[in-house]
């Protein structure tokens, strides 16, 4: 290590990433202010603290008053809209992984006449600022308005009280999730919990909305004041906020008016806790230090280990090597635990073939139990064994290694040891009962096929670890081998992403093909997209691609490499689905073996998303953070096109088929 630092020219890197560091801190935030708490609001004492805006908000009654506060003048009610903002703005995330949690707390009182027809509704918002767009009254709540409604650039998230039924609403007495558009991503209808928002005889409400960063999960509580927290929220929604809203952001309420729909939008009491971010920017420290330090570090080692490397090659044996490689390896920071060969030889029975489960890139796979001191029980694992005649296999277990010892994701094969011993090369994992996805599409018999929720949360599973490693890794990673086989299953059949041998950090052109001296592309037919047999190299646009072949193989239980027979012609699996979405039957790719036990929606859904990613032009296919969305529900199912568009090099982003559009009376290249 020494050594290498005082190489002159690391030295350099060194100071230059630490300059970089300290530049990339001072960016942060210098400090969040304090949580805030009122219980009551003075116009004299507290106006400083708000934003009032639209027109008609103040504090009068010891409330915030969003929109006009009068009960005598009713013209003056009539298609008003307003927001009340706090003034000063939060930090709500620094990355991915480190979001801002927050409670709030809340007394609204939607005031009417009994001769009043209540509208439109109250809501509570995150902007990214201290504006309100014009004439958002009526249905628009005073979030968006006709022509911004539905705008990703609205940066928005609001809770609503909805008390008027738009089309899109399910009733006039609701609660809504917001996400740039009055039109709610969920709702939850009140009159199941015996709540009026705006009954004849003035109530308040108290609300809680809870966030948890971590989780990501948002949610709602609400009962008459007075009354203690109910056990479980109204609503309650997975959303990461930093996908909507801005980094730097501004709570309060909006609401508007209709005509003739009037009421009062008072807010009584409000506070806000929201974690400081500051505190955690020490975990930042650490996270940098593992975005930047870890990769230096390891580039520094396996520097080293090179340099070692030819000055023994000189005189020693493979022994030294294998000693000096091992000595490298355990200064990897965060390097799970090291194991002797001996033990994993015992482990897995001298690598019987009955303990084989299957044949990984560049390695065998065989199910070990490693014996507890006392020998009472074992603990079951997976190892790799590194194929010794691949030339190259030092190399590919340093690379398997470097990225998948730093990678955490539930739904990632966990790297549990490792083992370099006499130039043998193993890794292990944790042991996945279940064993591989492709066994239960194919091997187990009608009964046991897996149902439809599990399918779905399988796929789920696979696209949010996907969306790990390609946005919310410190590092760009694209799997590259992504496939049924590859895709493990637990106890509780929750899908765990395998077989990181093909996976290289998207960094300084590693990711080719080539580079691995294998012949041609290494995946497997119909996982592979159409441009990598021409770049021959991997991207995340081809992960999505293999992503779509994995999708239709699950809902179909069909392989993408087997052509299917229909009226006469073959077809691949993805050409077979995209006749059907064109023919208006596509929920006829689902197995027959589910019969009727599925989710006809759903099915749609995940069909449609499985074409979309099966694009032939890489551009147009959806990123892993829309493929979450889509799948959870979040956002509608693409828009497939009624034929295939073609397949261009270089690609043309608008090009389209004219050949398969003529399809009835030409044959279909499959
Ligand atoms: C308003 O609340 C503050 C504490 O937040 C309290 O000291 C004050 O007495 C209250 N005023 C009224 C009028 O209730
Ligand atoms: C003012 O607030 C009190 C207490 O919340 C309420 O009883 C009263 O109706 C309010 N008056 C008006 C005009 O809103
Ligand atoms: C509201 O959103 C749903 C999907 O979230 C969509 O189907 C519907 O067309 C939208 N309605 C309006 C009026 O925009
Ligand atoms: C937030 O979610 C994480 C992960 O699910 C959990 O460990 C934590 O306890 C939650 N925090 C709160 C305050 O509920």
């Amino acid at each position: 290590m020494v050594t290498i630092i005082s190489n002159g020219r690391s030295s350099i890197t060194v100071f230059i990433i630490l300059c970089c560091i300290l530049l990339h801190l001072a960016d942060i935030q210098a400090a969040t202010p304090p949580s805030f708490s009122f219980d009551n609001f003075s116009q004299a004492e507290d106006k400083d603290s708000f934003e009032f805006l639209g027109g008609g908000a103040t504090i009068d009654n010891a409330s915030l008053q969003i929109t006009q506060d009068t009960t005598e003048n009713v013209p003056n009610l009539l298609n008003r809209f307003g927001r009340i903002m706090y003034k000063h703005p939060f930090n709500m995330w620094l990355s991915d992984e480190i979001q801002a949690s927050f409670n709030s707390n809340f007394v609204i009182n939607i005031f009417r006449k009994p001769a009043w027809n209540a509208g439109e509704g109250l809501a509570f918002l995150i902007a990214p600022d201290l504006s309100i767009p014009d004439a958002s009254y009526g249905q628009w709540l005073g979030l968006t308005n006709a022509i911004n409604d539905g705008k990703q650039t609205n940066k928005i998230v609001a809770i609503e009280f909805d008390t008027e039924k738009q089309d899109y609403d399910p009733n006039d007495n609701h609660i809504g999730l917001n996400i740039n558009s009055v039109n709610s991503t969920a709702t939850v209808s009140l009159d199941d919990y015996n709540i009026e928002l705006s009954p004849e005889v003035p109530t308040n409400y108290r609300v809680w909305v809870h966030y948890n960063g971590t989780s990501k999960v948002m949610e709602v509580y609400m009962v008459q004041d007075g009354q203690p927290k109910p056990e479980k929220p109204l609503l309650s929604k997975t959303i990461s906020l930093k996908e909507y809203v801005n980094q730097k952001s501004y709570f309060g309420f909006a609401a508007s008016t209709g005509n003739p729909q009037i009421e009062l939008n008072c807010v009584l009491k409000w506070s806000l806790e929201i974690d400081d971010l500051q505190k955690k920017s020490d975990l930042l420290w650490l996270k940098i230090g593992a975005g930047v330090g870890v990769p230096l570090v390891t580039l520094l080692i396996l520097c080293g280990v090179l340099y070692l490397n030819k000055r023994k090659r000189r005189g020693k044996g493979g022994d030294e090597e294998s000693k000096v490689l091992g000595t490298q390896l355990r200064w990897l920071p965060g390097m799970p635990r090291e194991f002797k060969y001996k033990d994993l030889k015992k482990a897995t029975n001298n690598f019987h073939e009955s303990m084989r489960l299957g044949q990984g890139g560049f390695g065998v796979v065989y199910k070990g139990i490693l014996q507890d001191k006392d020998h009472k029980s074992g603990t079951e694992i997976a190892v790799k064994k590194f194929s010794r005649d691949s030339v190259q296999s030092k190399d590919d277990f340093l690379a398997e290694l470097t990225i998948i010892h730093r990678l955490r994701h539930k739904h990632l094969v966990r790297l549990v040891g490792w083992c370099y011993e006499k130039g043998k090369l193993l890794l292990l994992y944790d042991f996945m009962p279940n064993g591989s996805l492709d066994k239960h599409l194919y091997e187990a018999s009608n009964e046991n096929t897996l149902n439809w929720r599990r399918r779905y949360r399988i796929l789920a599973g696979v696209a949010s670890a996907l969306h790990y490693l390609h946005n919310e890794y410190d590092q760009k990673v694209v799997h590259r081998d992504l496939k049924a086989s590859n895709i493990l299953l637990d106890s509780d059949y929750n899908a765990r992403l395998g077989d990181f041998g093909l996976a290289r950090a998207l960094d300084n052109e590693r990711n080719s093909y080539a580079e691995l001296g294998l012949a041609g592309v290494p995946g497997t037919m119909g996982y592979v997209a159409p441009e990598c047999f021409h770049t021959g190299r991997a991207t995340p646009e081809s992960d999505v691609y293999g992503f779509g072949a994995v999708v239709l193989e699950v809902v179909c239980s069909r392989s993408p490499g087997i052509s299917i027979n229909h009226h006469q012609r073959l077809y691949s699996l993805v050409d077979w689905v995209w006749m059907l979405h064109r023919e208006g039957s596509i929920e006829e790719a689902v197995d027959e073996r589910l019969g009727t036990d599925y989710v006809v929606d759903e099915a749609k859904r995940l069909l449609l998303l499985g074409l979309a990613c099966s694009h032939p032009v890489a551009s147009e296919r959806p990123q892993t953070q829309d493929i979450c969305q889509i799948i959870s529900g979040i956002m509608l199912a693409p828009n497939v096109p009624p034929f295939k568009p073609a397949f261009t090099w270089p690609s043309m982003v608008t090009a389209c088929s004219s050949t398969d559009s003529t399809l009835t009376n030409t044959t279909f290249s499959s």
